[in-house]
Protein backbone atom coordinates (compact mmCIF):
# COMPACT_ATOMS: atom_id res chain seq x y z
CA UNK A 1 0.00 0.00 0.00
CA UNK A 2 1.22 3.39 -1.00
CA UNK A 3 1.44 6.49 1.09
CA UNK A 4 -0.62 9.42 -0.18
CA UNK A 5 -1.37 12.94 0.68
CA UNK A 6 -3.30 12.05 3.75
CA UNK A 7 0.78 10.95 5.34
CA UNK A 8 2.55 14.52 4.50
CA UNK A 9 2.34 17.84 5.81
CA UNK A 10 3.04 20.32 2.63
CA UNK A 11 2.59 23.58 3.48
CA UNK A 12 5.47 25.51 2.63
CA UNK A 13 7.03 22.20 1.19
CA UNK A 14 8.68 22.62 -2.57
CA UNK A 15 6.31 19.27 -4.17
CA UNK A 16 7.05 17.91 -7.25
CA UNK A 17 4.00 16.27 -9.11
CA UNK A 18 4.82 13.82 -12.05
CA UNK A 19 1.68 13.98 -13.95
CA UNK A 20 1.01 12.88 -17.08
CA UNK A 21 0.09 16.01 -19.54
CA UNK A 22 0.82 14.35 -22.71
CA UNK A 23 -2.63 15.48 -23.21
CA UNK A 24 -3.94 15.81 -27.49
CA UNK A 25 -3.17 18.63 -28.88
CA UNK A 26 -4.36 20.27 -32.16
CA UNK A 27 -3.38 23.38 -33.96
CA UNK A 28 -1.34 24.23 -30.55
CA UNK A 29 -4.32 23.78 -28.63
CA UNK A 30 -5.24 21.09 -26.21
CA UNK A 31 -8.03 19.12 -27.62
CA UNK A 32 -9.10 16.70 -24.83
CA UNK A 33 -9.69 17.89 -20.42
CA UNK A 34 -10.14 14.48 -19.54
CA UNK A 35 -6.48 14.31 -18.45
CA UNK A 36 -6.05 17.56 -16.73
CA UNK A 37 -9.58 17.65 -15.24
CA UNK A 38 -8.87 13.90 -13.33
CA UNK A 39 -5.06 15.69 -12.28
CA UNK A 40 -6.91 18.86 -10.91
CA UNK A 41 -7.95 17.75 -7.42
CA UNK A 42 -4.48 16.58 -6.52
CA UNK A 43 -3.44 20.03 -7.53
CA UNK A 44 -5.88 21.95 -6.09
CA UNK A 45 -5.43 19.93 -2.72
CA UNK A 46 -1.91 20.77 -2.82
CA UNK A 47 -2.04 24.41 -3.37
CA UNK A 48 -4.94 25.05 -1.43
CA UNK A 49 -2.61 23.50 1.63
CA UNK A 50 0.05 25.66 0.24
CA UNK A 51 2.78 24.10 -0.94
CA UNK A 52 4.97 24.90 -3.81
CA UNK A 53 3.51 23.16 -6.49
CA UNK A 54 6.21 21.93 -9.23
CA UNK A 55 4.73 20.14 -11.71
CA UNK A 56 6.86 17.83 -14.49
CA UNK A 57 5.45 15.59 -17.02
CA UNK A 58 6.65 14.33 -20.51
CA UNK A 59 4.28 15.08 -23.83
CA UNK A 60 4.84 12.83 -27.11
CA UNK A 61 8.24 11.28 -27.95
CA UNK A 62 10.85 13.59 -29.16
CA UNK A 63 13.47 10.78 -28.03
CA UNK A 64 16.01 13.31 -25.65
CA UNK A 65 15.95 16.46 -28.05
CA UNK A 66 14.22 19.36 -27.91
CA UNK A 67 11.28 19.75 -30.44
CA UNK A 68 9.57 22.99 -29.72
CA UNK A 69 6.21 21.71 -31.58
CA UNK A 70 6.39 19.28 -28.30
CA UNK A 71 6.59 21.83 -25.56
CA UNK A 72 4.08 21.41 -22.65
CA UNK A 73 3.50 25.64 -23.18
CA UNK A 74 0.00 25.03 -24.67
CA UNK A 75 -0.95 22.63 -21.79
CA UNK A 76 0.05 24.56 -18.95
CA UNK A 77 -2.23 27.33 -20.66
CA UNK A 78 -5.29 24.71 -20.69
CA UNK A 79 -4.58 23.67 -16.97
CA UNK A 80 -4.33 26.97 -15.59
CA UNK A 81 -8.53 27.08 -17.06
CA UNK A 82 -9.40 24.02 -15.64
CA UNK A 83 -7.93 25.07 -11.91
CA UNK A 84 -9.05 28.59 -12.41
CA UNK A 85 -5.73 29.63 -10.68
CA UNK A 86 -2.85 30.63 -12.28
CA UNK A 87 0.11 28.49 -13.89
CA UNK A 88 3.86 29.61 -14.44
CA UNK A 89 5.82 27.71 -17.01
CA UNK A 90 9.48 27.18 -16.94
CA UNK A 91 11.28 26.41 -20.26
CA UNK A 92 13.16 23.60 -18.65
CA UNK A 93 12.78 21.21 -16.40
CA UNK A 94 16.22 20.46 -14.65
CA UNK A 95 19.38 23.49 -14.20
CA UNK A 96 19.20 27.33 -13.70
CA UNK A 97 16.44 28.29 -15.29
CA UNK A 98 13.97 25.46 -13.19
CA UNK A 99 16.26 26.45 -10.32
CA UNK A 100 15.14 30.10 -10.79
CA UNK A 101 11.54 29.26 -11.56
CA UNK A 102 11.12 27.26 -8.11
CA UNK A 103 12.73 29.78 -5.80
CA UNK A 104 10.09 32.14 -7.10
CA UNK A 105 7.44 29.84 -6.22
CA UNK A 106 5.12 31.52 -3.20
CA UNK A 107 3.36 29.12 -1.21
CA UNK A 108 0.23 27.85 -2.55
CA UNK A 109 1.09 28.63 -6.27
CA UNK A 110 1.36 26.13 -8.96
CA UNK A 111 4.76 25.56 -11.80
CA UNK A 112 5.26 23.66 -14.94
CA UNK A 113 8.65 22.50 -15.90
CA UNK A 114 9.03 22.05 -19.41
CA UNK A 115 8.90 18.08 -21.24
CA UNK A 116 11.16 15.71 -19.09
CA UNK A 117 11.58 13.75 -22.47
CA UNK A 118 13.73 16.70 -24.28
CA UNK A 119 16.43 15.78 -21.80
CA UNK A 120 17.93 11.85 -22.74
CA UNK A 121 18.42 11.16 -19.15
CA UNK A 122 14.16 10.92 -18.34
CA UNK A 123 13.68 7.82 -20.57
CA UNK A 124 17.35 5.82 -19.68
CA UNK A 125 16.26 6.70 -16.17
CA UNK A 126 19.80 8.28 -15.88
CA UNK A 127 20.64 8.44 -11.89
CA UNK A 128 22.00 12.53 -12.31
CA UNK A 129 18.85 13.56 -14.27
CA UNK A 130 16.92 12.26 -11.21
CA UNK A 131 19.13 13.64 -8.87
CA UNK A 132 18.45 17.39 -10.46
CA UNK A 133 14.59 16.81 -10.77
CA UNK A 134 14.81 15.97 -6.71
CA UNK A 135 16.97 18.44 -6.23
CA UNK A 136 13.87 20.82 -7.32
CA UNK A 137 11.98 19.77 -4.63
CA UNK A 138 11.10 18.64 -0.55
CA UNK A 139 8.48 15.96 -1.76
CA UNK A 140 7.62 13.73 -4.20
CA UNK A 141 3.70 12.85 -5.44
CA UNK A 142 3.45 10.59 -8.29
CA UNK A 143 -0.20 10.78 -9.93
CA UNK A 144 0.56 9.89 -13.26
CA UNK A 145 -0.76 6.42 -13.51
CA UNK A 146 -0.89 6.50 -16.67
CA UNK A 147 2.47 6.50 -17.36
CA UNK A 148 3.63 4.02 -14.30
CA UNK A 149 4.30 1.45 -16.70
CA UNK A 150 7.50 3.26 -17.68
CA UNK A 151 11.07 3.13 -15.48
CA UNK A 152 11.53 6.28 -16.48
CA UNK A 153 13.56 9.32 -14.51
CA UNK A 154 10.56 11.32 -13.32
CA UNK A 155 8.47 8.35 -12.68
CA UNK A 156 10.86 6.06 -11.18
CA UNK A 157 14.34 7.40 -10.49
CA UNK A 158 12.99 10.26 -8.49
CA UNK A 159 11.39 8.26 -6.36
CA UNK A 160 14.83 7.09 -4.74
CA UNK A 161 16.29 11.03 -3.56
CA UNK A 162 13.26 11.90 -1.62
CA UNK A 163 10.06 10.92 0.51
CA UNK A 164 7.72 9.68 -2.60
CA UNK A 165 3.67 9.60 -2.07
CA UNK A 166 0.55 8.51 -4.23
CA UNK A 167 -1.79 11.54 -5.42
CA UNK A 168 -5.00 11.24 -5.45
CA UNK A 169 -5.36 10.31 -9.26
CA UNK A 170 -2.73 7.31 -8.95
CA UNK A 171 -4.66 6.65 -5.76
CA UNK A 172 -7.84 6.35 -6.94
CA UNK A 173 -6.75 4.27 -10.22
CA UNK A 174 -4.69 2.11 -8.00
CA UNK A 175 -8.08 1.32 -5.73
CA UNK A 176 -10.74 0.60 -8.40
CA UNK A 177 -8.46 -1.14 -10.23
CA UNK A 178 -7.49 -3.39 -7.28
CA UNK A 179 -11.55 -3.56 -6.21
CA UNK A 180 -11.97 -4.84 -9.60
CA UNK A 181 -9.32 -7.49 -10.57
CA UNK A 182 -7.67 -8.12 -6.79
CA UNK A 183 -9.80 -10.26 -5.99
CA UNK A 184 -12.57 -10.32 -8.10
CA UNK A 185 -16.12 -11.65 -7.93
CA UNK A 186 -15.87 -14.51 -10.53
CA UNK A 187 -16.68 -15.17 -13.37
CA UNK A 188 -14.43 -12.61 -15.07
CA UNK A 189 -14.62 -11.93 -18.22
CA UNK A 190 -12.56 -9.30 -20.87
CA UNK A 191 -13.27 -7.75 -23.81
CA UNK A 192 -9.77 -7.98 -25.68
CA UNK A 193 -10.58 -5.68 -29.23
CA UNK A 194 -8.54 -3.51 -31.72
CA UNK A 195 -6.80 -3.53 -34.51
CA UNK A 196 -3.81 -5.90 -34.41
CA UNK A 197 -2.88 -9.07 -32.30
CA UNK A 198 0.75 -8.40 -32.30
CA UNK A 199 0.09 -5.14 -29.82
CA UNK A 200 -2.11 -7.33 -27.31
CA UNK A 201 -0.53 -11.30 -27.63
CA UNK A 202 1.16 -10.73 -24.27
CA UNK A 203 -2.31 -9.49 -22.45
CA UNK A 204 -3.39 -12.24 -24.21
CA UNK A 205 -1.28 -15.02 -23.10
CA UNK A 206 -1.49 -13.33 -19.20
CA UNK A 207 -5.05 -13.13 -19.25
CA UNK A 208 -5.68 -17.09 -19.95
CA UNK A 209 -4.63 -18.01 -16.59
CA UNK A 210 -6.44 -14.66 -14.94
CA UNK A 211 -9.93 -14.71 -16.47
CA UNK A 212 -12.58 -17.21 -17.37
CA UNK A 213 -14.15 -15.76 -20.42
CA UNK A 214 -12.14 -13.57 -23.37
CA UNK A 215 -14.12 -11.91 -25.97
CA UNK A 216 -12.20 -11.13 -28.84
CA UNK A 217 -13.47 -8.58 -31.10
CA UNK A 218 -11.90 -5.99 -33.52
CA UNK A 219 -9.13 -6.62 -36.43
CA UNK A 220 -7.68 -8.59 -34.05
CA UNK A 221 -10.20 -11.29 -34.11
CA UNK A 222 -10.09 -11.69 -38.46
CA UNK A 223 -6.53 -12.86 -37.43
CA UNK A 224 -8.37 -15.65 -35.18
CA UNK A 225 -10.53 -16.30 -37.63
CA UNK A 226 -8.42 -16.84 -40.52
CA UNK A 227 -6.38 -18.67 -38.69
CA UNK A 228 -8.58 -21.39 -37.66
CA UNK A 229 -9.38 -21.41 -42.25
CA UNK A 230 -12.09 -19.08 -42.13
CA UNK A 231 -11.86 -16.66 -45.42
CA UNK A 232 -11.63 -13.10 -44.58
CA UNK A 233 -12.07 -11.68 -47.75
CA UNK A 234 -10.20 -7.83 -47.27
CA UNK A 235 -10.49 -8.02 -43.59
CA UNK A 236 -7.38 -6.01 -41.75
CA UNK A 237 -5.77 -9.02 -40.65
CA UNK A 238 -1.90 -10.67 -39.58
CA UNK A 239 -1.01 -13.49 -41.31
CA UNK A 240 2.49 -14.45 -40.14
CA UNK A 241 0.41 -14.66 -36.61
CA UNK A 242 -1.95 -17.53 -37.25
CA UNK A 243 0.41 -19.77 -35.54
CA UNK A 244 0.48 -17.77 -32.55
CA UNK A 245 -2.86 -17.14 -32.74
CA UNK A 246 -3.64 -20.84 -32.64
CA UNK A 247 -1.69 -21.03 -29.92
CA UNK A 248 -3.38 -18.80 -28.04
CA UNK A 249 -6.52 -20.80 -28.31
CA UNK A 250 -5.03 -24.31 -27.69
CA UNK A 251 -3.76 -22.85 -24.44
CA UNK A 252 -7.04 -21.05 -23.41
CA UNK A 253 -8.34 -24.92 -24.08
CA UNK A 254 -5.88 -26.37 -21.55
CA UNK A 255 -6.50 -23.91 -19.17
CA UNK A 256 -10.03 -23.91 -19.30
CA UNK A 257 -10.66 -20.38 -20.32
CA UNK A 258 -13.48 -19.88 -22.56
CA UNK A 259 -12.62 -17.76 -26.22
CA UNK A 260 -15.33 -15.48 -27.72
CA UNK A 261 -15.24 -15.23 -31.51
CA UNK A 262 -17.33 -13.70 -33.77
CA UNK A 263 -19.92 -15.92 -35.66
CA UNK A 264 -21.18 -12.88 -37.76
CA UNK A 265 -19.40 -9.68 -38.83
CA UNK A 266 -20.53 -6.34 -40.74
CA UNK A 267 -18.96 -6.32 -44.08
CA UNK A 268 -18.45 -3.66 -47.10
CA UNK A 269 -16.51 -2.93 -49.55
CA UNK A 270 -14.81 0.55 -48.60
CA UNK A 271 -14.07 1.77 -45.31
CA UNK A 272 -15.89 4.68 -45.80
CA UNK A 273 -18.92 6.40 -43.67
CA UNK A 274 -22.71 5.53 -43.97
CA UNK A 275 -21.71 3.17 -47.49
CA UNK A 276 -23.68 0.33 -47.55
CA UNK A 277 -22.83 -3.07 -45.61
CA UNK A 278 -23.99 -6.60 -45.19
CA UNK A 279 -24.54 -8.62 -41.76
CA UNK A 280 -22.92 -12.07 -42.78
CA UNK A 281 -22.03 -15.00 -41.13
CA UNK A 282 -17.70 -16.11 -40.56
CA UNK A 283 -17.86 -18.65 -42.60
CA UNK A 284 -19.25 -16.62 -45.87
CA UNK A 285 -17.49 -13.17 -45.67
CA UNK A 286 -17.59 -12.14 -49.49
CA UNK A 287 -13.96 -12.19 -50.87
CA UNK A 288 -13.86 -8.46 -52.18
CA UNK A 289 -15.35 -7.31 -48.72
CA UNK A 290 -13.71 -6.58 -45.19
CA UNK A 291 -14.96 -7.16 -41.94
CA UNK A 292 -15.32 -3.59 -40.10
CA UNK A 293 -17.47 -4.82 -36.85
CA UNK A 294 -18.76 -7.99 -35.42
CA UNK A 295 -22.32 -8.46 -35.82
CA UNK A 296 -25.54 -8.28 -34.13
CA UNK A 297 -25.57 -12.53 -33.78
CA UNK A 298 -22.06 -12.14 -31.74
CA UNK A 299 -23.24 -9.00 -29.78
CA UNK A 300 -27.14 -10.94 -29.34
CA UNK A 301 -25.37 -14.01 -27.71
CA UNK A 302 -22.66 -12.12 -25.51
CA UNK A 303 -25.32 -10.15 -23.85
CA UNK A 304 -27.12 -13.28 -23.45
CA UNK A 305 -23.95 -14.59 -21.27
CA UNK A 306 -24.22 -11.20 -18.90
CA UNK A 307 -25.92 -13.17 -16.19
CA UNK A 308 -23.81 -15.38 -15.64
CA UNK A 309 -20.75 -12.94 -15.36
CA UNK A 310 -19.90 -10.86 -12.56
CA UNK A 311 -16.65 -8.95 -13.63
CA UNK A 312 -15.97 -7.55 -16.74
CA UNK A 313 -12.92 -5.85 -18.02
CA UNK A 314 -12.91 -3.99 -21.62
CA UNK A 315 -9.81 -3.26 -23.86
CA UNK A 316 -10.43 -2.18 -27.37
CA UNK A 317 -13.46 -1.29 -29.48
CA UNK A 318 -15.27 -4.05 -31.16
CA UNK A 319 -15.22 -2.61 -34.59
CA UNK A 320 -14.46 0.41 -36.28
CA UNK A 321 -16.00 2.93 -33.90
CA UNK A 322 -15.27 6.11 -35.45
CA UNK A 323 -16.95 5.73 -38.13
CA UNK A 324 -20.77 4.94 -38.54
CA UNK A 325 -22.44 2.38 -38.84
CA UNK A 326 -19.55 0.49 -37.24
CA UNK A 327 -19.57 1.72 -33.95
CA UNK A 328 -23.04 -0.60 -33.81
CA UNK A 329 -22.35 -3.51 -31.90
CA UNK A 330 -19.78 -1.74 -29.15
CA UNK A 331 -22.48 0.95 -28.65
CA UNK A 332 -24.97 -2.37 -27.77
CA UNK A 333 -22.98 -4.13 -25.72
CA UNK A 334 -21.27 -0.55 -23.83
CA UNK A 335 -25.26 -0.28 -23.38
CA UNK A 336 -26.20 -3.52 -22.08
CA UNK A 337 -22.58 -3.63 -19.71
CA UNK A 338 -23.98 -0.35 -18.53
CA UNK A 339 -27.47 -1.51 -17.41
CA UNK A 340 -25.95 -4.62 -15.65
CA UNK A 341 -23.88 -2.38 -13.93
CA UNK A 342 -26.49 -0.09 -12.49
CA UNK A 343 -28.50 -3.01 -11.89
CA UNK A 344 -25.26 -4.11 -9.41
CA UNK A 345 -25.41 -7.49 -11.24
CA UNK A 346 -21.78 -7.15 -12.47
CA UNK A 347 -18.35 -4.87 -12.04
CA UNK A 348 -17.47 -3.06 -14.72
CA UNK A 349 -13.93 -1.58 -15.71
CA UNK A 350 -12.65 0.01 -18.91
CA UNK A 351 -9.38 1.21 -19.90
CA UNK A 352 -7.27 2.63 -22.97
CA UNK A 353 -7.56 5.52 -25.08
CA UNK A 354 -10.14 4.22 -27.92
CA UNK A 355 -11.77 2.08 -25.53
CA UNK A 356 -12.37 5.36 -23.25
CA UNK A 357 -13.63 7.39 -26.36
CA UNK A 358 -15.77 4.56 -27.55
CA UNK A 359 -17.23 4.23 -24.46
CA UNK A 360 -18.10 7.94 -24.10
CA UNK A 361 -19.42 7.96 -27.48
CA UNK A 362 -21.83 5.57 -26.61
CA UNK A 363 -22.75 7.59 -23.68
CA UNK A 364 -22.20 5.43 -20.97
CA UNK A 365 -18.97 6.69 -19.56
CA UNK A 366 -20.28 7.60 -16.41
CA UNK A 367 -22.18 4.53 -16.40
CA UNK A 368 -19.79 1.78 -15.95
CA UNK A 369 -17.99 1.04 -12.60
CA UNK A 370 -14.52 2.77 -13.44
CA UNK A 371 -13.17 4.13 -16.59
CA UNK A 372 -9.05 4.15 -16.09
CA UNK A 373 -7.70 7.17 -17.98
CA UNK A 374 -4.72 4.96 -18.68
CA UNK A 375 -3.52 3.35 -21.92
CA UNK A 376 -0.06 1.38 -21.75
CA UNK A 377 -0.36 1.08 -17.77
CA UNK A 378 -3.51 -0.26 -18.08
CA UNK A 379 -2.67 -3.13 -20.61
CA UNK A 380 0.07 -3.72 -18.40
CA UNK A 381 -1.73 -3.35 -15.14
CA UNK A 382 -4.33 -6.11 -16.73
CA UNK A 383 -1.18 -8.44 -17.61
CA UNK A 384 -0.52 -8.50 -13.93
CA UNK A 385 2.54 -7.06 -14.47
CA UNK A 386 4.41 -4.71 -11.49
CA UNK A 387 4.12 -1.31 -12.45
CA UNK A 388 7.95 0.88 -11.81
CA UNK A 389 5.87 3.82 -11.05
CA UNK A 390 3.90 1.93 -8.57
CA UNK A 391 6.58 -0.35 -6.84
CA UNK A 392 8.64 2.79 -6.19
CA UNK A 393 5.62 4.42 -3.88
CA UNK A 394 6.08 1.83 -1.86
CA UNK A 395 9.82 1.28 -1.80
CA UNK A 396 11.18 5.08 -2.12
CA UNK A 397 13.79 5.62 0.41
CA UNK A 398 14.05 2.41 1.33
CA UNK A 399 15.93 1.56 -2.02
CA UNK A 400 18.60 4.50 -1.65
CA UNK A 401 21.56 2.49 -1.96
C1 LIG B 1 0.01 7.56 -22.47
O1 LIG B 1 -0.54 8.50 -23.07
O2 LIG B 1 -0.37 6.37 -22.56
C2 LIG B 1 1.10 7.90 -21.52
O3 LIG B 1 1.28 9.28 -21.42
C3 LIG B 1 2.39 7.19 -21.87
O4 LIG B 1 2.95 7.70 -23.06
P1 LIG B 1 4.11 6.88 -23.78
O5 LIG B 1 3.47 5.65 -24.35
O6 LIG B 1 4.69 7.80 -24.82
O7 LIG B 1 5.13 6.50 -22.72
Amino acid sequence: MSRNLDHVAVAGQRVLVRADLNVPVVGGKVADMARLERLAPTIRELSSKNARVIIVSHFDRPQGIIVPAMSLRPVAAALAEVLGHHVAFCEDCIGPLAEQAVAALAPGSVLVLENTRFHPGEETNDIEFSRQLANLADIYVNDAFSVAHRAHASTAGVAKHLPAYAGRLMQEELAALERALGSPERPVAAIVAGSKVSGKLELLANLIAKVDIIVIGGAMANTFLAAQGFHVGKSLQEPDLHATALEILEAARQQGCEIILPTDVVVAEKFAAHGPTQVVSVDAIPPNMMALDVGPATVAAFIHRLPDIKTILWNGPLGAFETKPFDASTNELAEAIAKATEAGQIISVGGGGDTVSALRLAGVHHRMSYLSGAGGAFLEWMEGKLLPGVVVLSEGLSNIG
